[in-house]
């Protein structure tokens, strides 16, 4: 209840209701229109509530280290009085390098920053991964209440974004059991299958009006956009002539909304100060929800007219088509809609933000990675041919023989994970993990390249190296990592619901790519710039790729 009632009063902190996002478009003042005036009152706020803070802070403290728990918290950079480490946010961006740094110095597999009066916790060890998510993962089965979450998931809507409680659990059994539960992953193959045919016959277009040089971004991000929004709306996307205008807006949106949604933003460590968009955040997550709105909105209210008040026998008696035909007409024990309108907008808008990063980055990762390495690529078009041969192409029922293709794109998962941090996961009571006191409330988050490339784990750890993922000839390779050595869809109470559907998009997408063309650098490269951006782990410039077609032309246009 007490969780409960904190989202609401964030909520209303932060005017966020299940509509309100809309209405407040606009309203935010831009962060460089307000920067001097904002600052100012920023700061004086930030000393008063901060003292406050403090004070309540320090009581807190003296309590949990008195009575119960005098252990020390996970290492970490003495913070200051009231804002702890608070200014880094501002000048050690990107934050997630310098925390990263911060524990090498340091030399910790777990740490403590704190911003404002929240204890950020990042870990890079397994073994103390799996104490926050095997031995308790209990305690630490909630989310951050944050101003990109909140507003994403139309206050606390959804699944993923909700912090622990009835409504995220209402909305995780909704997904486990009518969106990603094997008979549903088999009623949407045909529409997967669609989309993984389209792929080829774009690539395939695309060596014949670009001289071979395909932008391997733009097509596993729209790949990823389209098999979704198909399973989705049922539309068919992305026809020979490429993304339109409102895919690429579309897919353009989810990756802005992503990399905002846990960002360090002032205002999440300081929910005072939201209303000024210090560092702009606010003001990009609104047009990220403007666009995904708007292209979302038409298609949305017109099934919930048509599945709830065209009350015709005849449209009684339609089947469902799509995943949002499934979420509209899902009833509860009264035979009433289960989901309210507003849930099944941000449950959609939720999928839809899901399903797109990982795979589209682990597949353009895994080719840039594979075409400076050729034997790679040999021996994974090797396996496709003896697995598939050249006469058809790669089919979903192929994918348990592909272990070589399944160890690649592990590879990409571990080496070049999406994010820097999984999802945050929020500790719901005073608990201690690898002899840290770790107090209620502390945002908990596993580094993925921590993990993925932790020296003591993984032998050459920065090497893309695919074998090291194979045992032995039988055992089947997977793309889950439950001992959380890396993450792809970690595990636990919050883990991804969704491993078999992410599995069959990643796989697919790397099979067919691998399958349809030769692949190699641009003849005006040595090789294939490697570099990670600044500001995020994806490749630093789109990959572009030369393609030459390897099978029958036939088989591109079926
Ligand atoms: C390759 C594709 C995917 C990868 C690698 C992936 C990975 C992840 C990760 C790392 C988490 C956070 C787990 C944690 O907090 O410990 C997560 C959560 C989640 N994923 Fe996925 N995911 C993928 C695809 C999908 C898809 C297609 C869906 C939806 C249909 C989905 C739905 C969810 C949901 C609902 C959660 C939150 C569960 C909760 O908080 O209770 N994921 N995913």
């Amino acid at each position: 209840m007490k969780e409960t009632q904190e989202i609401l009063d964030f909520c209303a902190k932060h005017g966020i209701t299940a509509d309100a996002e809309q209405k407040s478009g606009g309203e935010a003042p831009t962060a460089t229109a307000t920067m001097s005036s904002a600052t100012i009152t920023a700061l004086l706020l930030l000393a008063l509530v901060a003292l406050c803070n403090n004070v309540k802070q320090k009581l807190c403290h003296k309590t949990i280290k008195n009575k119960h728990n005098p252990l020390p918290l996970p290492p970490g950079p003495t913070p200051w009085p009231v804002v702890g480490s608070a200014r880094a946010i501002l000048h050690k961006k990107p934050m997630f390098r310098w925390i990263h740094h911060l524990m090498k110095e340091m030399n910790t597999e777990i740490a403590c920053i704190r911003l404002g009066s929240t204890h950020v916790i990042p870990v890079t060890s397994p073994t103390i991964a799996q104490e926050f998510l095997r031995k308790q993962d209990s305690d630490f089965a909630s989310r951050p209440v944050t101003m990109a979450s909140g507003i994403l998931s139309s206050g606390y809507l959804t699944a993923a974004l909700s912090p622990y409680g009835e409504q995220w659990k209402k909305m995780r059994r909704v997904l486990v059991s009518e969106v990603v539960c094997p008979a549903r992953h088999k009623w949407l193959h045909d529409k997967r299958a669609g989309e993984a045919d389209n792929l080829v016959k774009y690539v395939f277009n695309l060596c014949k009006t670009s001289a071979h040089q395909v932008n391997l971004r733009t097509v596993t991000r729209h790949y990823s956009g389209n098999v979704t929004r198909r399973m989705m709306f049922n539309e068919i996307f992305w026809q020979d002539g490429g993304p339109t205008i409102d895919e690429e807006q579309h897919v353009d949106a989810i990756f802005n909304a992503l990399y905002y949604l846990y960002a360090f933003c002032v205002s999440n460590y300081f929910p005072f100060l939201v209303g000024l968009d210090l560092d702009g955040h606010k003001k990009e997550v609104q047009e990220s929800l403007r666009t995904l709105r708007r292209l979302h909105e038409p298609i949305i209210s017109e099934r919930i007219k048509q599945w709830r008040d065209d009350l015709s026998l005849e449209c009684n008696e339609k089947e469902p088509q799509d995943l949002l035909d499934v979420l509209i007409m899902l009833k509860d024990s009264q035979g009433k809609p289960l989901l309210t309108p507003q849930e099944v907008r941000a449950q959609t808008m939720e999928i839809m933000m899901a399903a797109v990063d990982n795979p589209s980055n682990a597949v353009e990762w895994a080719m840039a990675e594979m075409i400076n390495q050729p034997e790679l690529l040999h021996k994974a078009t090797e396996e496709i041919d003896r697995v598939v041969g050249k006469e058809r192409l790669v089919q979903e029922s192929d994918i348990p023989q592909l272990n070589y293709i399944k160890a690649c794109a592990r590879e990409a998962f571990r080496l070049h994970p999406v994010a820097p941090f999984n999802v945050p996961l929020v500790a719901l009571s005073d608990t201690v993990v690898a002899g840290h006191r770790i107090p209620k409330g502390s945002h908990i988050l596993l580094s993925r390249v921590g993990l993925g490339r932790n020296p003591k784990i993984w032998d050459e750890p920065l090497k893309f190296k695919p074998d090291r993922h194979i045992m032995s000839d039988k055992a089947e390779v997977a793309l889950t990592e439950p001992d959380l050595r890396f993450i792809s869809f970690s595990t636990g109470r919050r883990g991804c619901i969704a491993a078999a559907l992410g599995t069959t998009m990643t796989v697919m997408l790397l099979a067919r790519l691998i399958q349809g063309f030769s692949w190699s650098k641009p003849s005006n490269l040595s090789s294939i710039n490697l570099a990670e951006g600044r500001n995020d782990l994806f490749l630093a410039k789109p990959l572009v790729a030369q393609a030459e077609l390897r099978l029958p032309s036939h088989l591109y246009l079926a």
